[in-house]
């Protein structure tokens, strides 16, 4: 089987078949990530550039980590200490990357539509790592994947996406991918970072009490306050947001269940969630980060279009 996509942009361009695809692609990949020699020679004839215009840690590795568990030759460029610097532009900077025969770039950038934009100029499949407050459609695979392997499927699962909506991609991404997969999606915080349209636009439901909003749900996955996309005050510190908004382990011992608590990272304890919450058993944060490698090895493989060997 083959995705229908070229590039992978973002979840809002692929079909639910896709997304199993992925999803049981990822799954053989897993198993091969638990063997002792956790290397296949999958994409040892393919190139790929990992451009990062914006900070990451978990992505970046993760994908730097699946490139070489599949064999593939890589590169990798921070804006920061490039060219860029003195003036540079996206398409030149790509272009010249790929007149070293690269066949594939993953890309983050700060600029919404970055990677849309390239993939209108260039011929290199392009993997999305996140762009602005748009997509990160690789983050929510690997949630999806992860609420998948924790609950045994994603159909009729009620999940709950705390926080900043307005301002992430990773709640855009889940919101497309959990809908197009059966799930029930609801969102909580406080208005000021809700988006109006939300609710029919996405056809997800809105609830501003986070104890109701964690009463509904099977899976809680809590959001960081994005401060570096925010040009204006939207709520009034980070206390009161932690009284009103933080997962606490008391809020959660008041549940009459026990719910999943997932966070895409990095974390701001004390703020969204407090450590007791995030180390505890019912947190899956780092199965997530360890399943993201087998994700995104699943991603550049389908789109590399290989077969399964
Ligand atoms: N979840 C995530 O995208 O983390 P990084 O910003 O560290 O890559």
């Amino acid at each position: 089987m083959q995705l229908s996509t070229k590039n992978l942009l973002g979840i809002k361009d692929l079909s639910a078949e896709d997304i199993s695809l992925i999803l049981n692609t990822a799954s053989q990949f897993k198993e091969v990530l638990q063997r002792p020699v956790k290397k296949v020679p999958s994409l040892r004839d393919i190139t790929i550039v990992n451009l990062f215009y914006e900070n990451s840690t978990r992505t970046r590795i993760s994908f730097e980590l699946a490139e070489k568990r599949l064999s593939a030759d890589t590169i990798n460029f921070s804006a920061s200490a490039s060219s860029v610097s003195k003036g540079e532009t996206l398409l030149d900077t790509v272009n010249n990357i790929l007149s070293m025969k690269v066949d594939m770039v993953v890309m983050r950038h700060s600029a919404s539509g970055a990677p849309h934009f390239l993939a209108k100029h260039i011929p290199a499949a392009i993997v999305n790592a996140g762009d602005g407050i748009n997509e990160h459609p690789t983050q929510a695979l690997l949630d999806a994947f992860s609420i998948q392997e924790k609950t045994g499927s994603l159909e009729g699962k009620k999940v709950l996406l705390i926080g900043d909506i307005m301002h992430s991609r990773v709640a855009l991404s889940n919101i497309y991918l959990l809908k197009k997969m059966g799930a029930e999606v609801m969102v909580a915080g406080p208005p000021t970072l809700i988006p109006t349209y939300i609710e029919q636009a996405l056809q997800v439901k809105v609830e501003y009490n986070l104890k109701k909003a964690l009463q509904w749900c099977d899976v809680a996955n809590v959001l960081r306050i994005q401060l570096e996309r925010q040009n204006q005050v939207l709520f009034s510190s980070l206390r009161e947001y932690n009284l009103a908004y933080g997962v606490s382990k008391k809020l959660l011992d008041s549940l009459q269940k026990e719910i999943v608590i997932m966070h895409p990272g990095p974390i701001n304890r004390g703020v969204e969630i407090d450590s007791d919450v995030a180390d505890s058993s019912q947190s899956i944060i780092l199965q997530q980060v360890e399943n993201g490698v087998a994700v995104r090895m699943a991603v550049l493989y389908l789109l590399a279009g290989k077969k399964t060997e």
